[in-house]
Formats: structure tokens, C-alpha cells, sequence
């Protein structure tokens, strides 16, 4: 089982930035976190490979490189590019597997322009307004429901 976790612009400063919407934990904590809690669940052999990218063209590089490869999910915070990337969205088109949408804050809560999802049209699931919890969820989400056959 293996899984990419892409995050796009400004993740890199999670636990600095805006610490009243993101919170404190970096992107670092929260790969830890995420690999604590699966440990701790039984999922120890789950291999999830973080990325994170400032740069729209890196972001699209590093979907493209999961078609054809042997990921079986990808979870993605796009950031903001959510609001405005429709060449994201075309990239995550052309993805077969399933695709789980993140975001740490609820955006619907927040300025109107982040009611606009332009990459979330390609994604199987959106988790928002979470917190960093939203990372586990959405890779529970995928696994719990292999398990189960469904
Ligand atoms: C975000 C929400 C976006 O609107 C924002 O631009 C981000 C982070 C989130 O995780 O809540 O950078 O994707």
C-alpha cells in the first residue's frame, strides 16, 4: 500500500503561519503524527511519501508522475491553488486512483473566494475543517474501506 501526500504553496510555514486557522504543528509533526497513529492502528506497513511545493509546475509534475506508477492514493492539500488552478485540476484528471482532497481549515467558513474549488471537481473525497487530523482521516478513510471489501 503506498500513498502520496502532496501539499502546495505556503504548507511549508504550517505551525507558523496564521497558527490561529492552521494551528501549531508543522508539515513535519504532522507526517509523524500521521505515522504514529497508523503504527498504532495496525497500518505500520502503509508507506505514505510527503511532498510539498511552492510551485504550481512542481505540484503538477509530481501528479503526473503517480499515473502509471504503483501508488494506490493520493491525499493532496493544493492550498491555494484550490481557488485558481485549473491546471491541477486537468493533471488530477488524469489520475486512476483515488484522489482525497485536504484542507486543515473549513474554507467555507472563510472568505467568499475560498468557496471556489476549482481542483476539488476531480477529487473521490474532500476533508476540511479538521485540523492536521484531516491527513489521518482521509488516509483511514481509503484504508477502512479496503478493509471492509467495500
Ligand atoms: C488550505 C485552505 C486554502 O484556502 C488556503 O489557501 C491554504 C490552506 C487549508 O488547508 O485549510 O493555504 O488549503
Amino acid at each position: 500500500m503506498k500513498i502520496k501526500v502532496i501539499n502546495g504553496p505556503n504548507l511549508n510555514y504550517l505551525g507558523k503561519r496564521e497558527v490561529e486557522i492552521y494551528g501549531s504543528m508543522t508539515l513535519n509533526d504532522i507526517e509523524n503524527f500521521v505515522t504514529k497513529k497508523l503504527g498504532e492502528m495496525g497500518f505500520s506497513s502503509v508507506k505514505h511519501d510527503w511532498y510539498q511545493s511552492n510551485s504550481e509546475s512542481e505540484i503538477i509534475e509530481a501528479i503526473q508522475e503517480l499515473k502509471d506508477s504503483d501508488y494506490n492514493l493520493l491525499v493532496i492539500n493544493p492550498a491555494a491553488y484550490t481557488h485558481t488552478s485549473v491546471a491541477i485540476l486537468d493533471a488530477l484528471k488524469m489520475l486512476s486512483i483515488p484522489v482525497v482532497e485536504v484542507h486543515i481549515s473549513n474554507t467555507i467558513n472563510r472568505e467568499d473566494f475560498r468557496s471556489q474549488k476549482i481542483t476539488t471537481k476531480s477529487s473521490s473525497a474532500v476533508i476540511e475543517g479538521m485540523g492536521y487530523k484531516g491527513y489521518l482521516l482521509a488516509i483511514l478513510g481509503y484504508l477502512l474501506e479496503d478493509n471492509d471489501g467495500n
